[in-house]
């Protein structure tokens, strides 16, 4: 039989299949089949910061704006961050308690200001590891791209002081130079640098005048995008890497293994084939390692690297060529 297990930011994982954050994760129902699927570990879904300013806003609606009320807005601000924090802690703790994997937790962060102190709260209830799901859209004309940078290394530095367990760090690939901002922020001391998250993206609805969602979920063909970045970062960088957007089926987890990463995040699949979608992606995992005479993860994980691979350079191809691409 093949073995599937993998050691993911020093955490013993029985499969490199990771249930990323999102409302998958946040009931205890899923959970629960999510564990007894055979998923390696789960990132519970993030609590956002604007989550709970909107819980704060919502209070706010029904007060007298009109009135001086800084002291009951601290009151309730507190109140409401307590409720929503509480159930997390809970979540967190019930997860630790009934399920046999590693429990995630997640904090959805864009700045380094007040929240990094919680962290230790996240810790004391049990979870095994923290993501760190850091975006700061570099949308202001007027500020460089070192400044939205800094943040990442703040939100580290302040989080880091707070808690022992592992950290890692989902990011998007919204860097000028994002080989070399990867691998800086692998120096910072996180154990896990998750490549990449896939944000909500606008669209425009032309015959009704309104800005929409454009596609909540990924699909199989995304998954180069990831695929070439951690094909070009593994072996270089001091932080284990996991492969996240695109993620289908058993061979999408296979791919990110040979391409070198050290686990594998799957969503948008589980919600468009349900929970169960895991039996069969870990099913043909194993029929693929079977096939290919494989025994362990390890025996074949990064072969088709860039580092590895006979042709480097196709992962740095970024021009369409008759060659590959078929047509001109
Ligand atoms: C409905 C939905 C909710 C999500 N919520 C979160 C979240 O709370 N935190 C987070 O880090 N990522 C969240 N994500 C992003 C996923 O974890 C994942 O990174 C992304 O969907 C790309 O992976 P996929 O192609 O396997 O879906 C969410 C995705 C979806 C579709």
């Amino acid at each position: 039989m093949t073995d599937l297990s993998i050691t993911y930011m020093g955490l013993p994982l029985r499969s490199p299949v990771i249930v990323g954050s999102s409302g998958l994760t946040k009931s205890m129902n899923n959970l629960e089949e999510i564990d007894a699927r055979g998923a390696g570990a789960v990132v519970l879904k993030s609590l956002f910061e604007e989550q709970i300013k909107v819980e704060v806003r919502k209070v706010f609606s029904y007060e007298d704006t009109q009135t001086a009320y800084t002291e009951a807005e601290d009151y309730i601000s507190n109140y409401a961050r307590e409720q929503t924090l509480d159930e997390y802690l809970n979540l967190i703790q019930e997860a630790k308690n009934k399920l046999s994997i590693p429990v995630i937790a997640s904090i959805n962060c864009t700045t380094a200001k007040e929240w990094p102190a919680f962290a230790k709260n996240i810790e004391k209830a049990g979870a095994d590891a923290l993501e760190l799901n850091v975006f700061v859209l570099p949308s202001q004309v007027d500020t460089e791209g070192k400044i939205y940078e800094q943040t990442y290394f703040d939100i580290v530095e302040q989080v880091k002081k707070e808690i022992n367990i592992p950290i890692s760090l989902k990011i998007s690939s919204y860097f000028s130079g994002l080989g070399n901002m990867v691998k800086k922020l692998s120096w910072t001391g996180v154990q896990g640098i998750v490549l990449f998250n896939r944000f909500f993206n606008p669209d425009i609805d032309v015959d009704n005048m309104r800005i929409k969602a454009a596609h909540l979920y990924s699909n199989p063909e995304e998954i180069s995008f990831s695929l070439r970045w951690i094909a070009i970062l593994s072996g270089q960088l001091q932080t284990d890497l996991c492969a996240s957007t695109g993620v289908h089926d058993g061979k999408g987890v296979v791919k990110q293994l040979l391409a070198g990463a050290k686990a594998v995040q799957v969503c948008s699949t589980l919600y468009l084939n349900g929970l169960a979608h895991l039996d069969p992606i870990h099913k043909e995992i194993h029929q693929w390692m079977e096939t290919n005479n494989y025994e362990k993860i390890d025996d074949f994980r990064g072969k088709m690297s860039q580092k590895m691979t006979q042709n480097p350079a196709a992962f740095l191809r970024v021009q369409f060529m008759k060659h590959f691409a078929g047509i001109e």
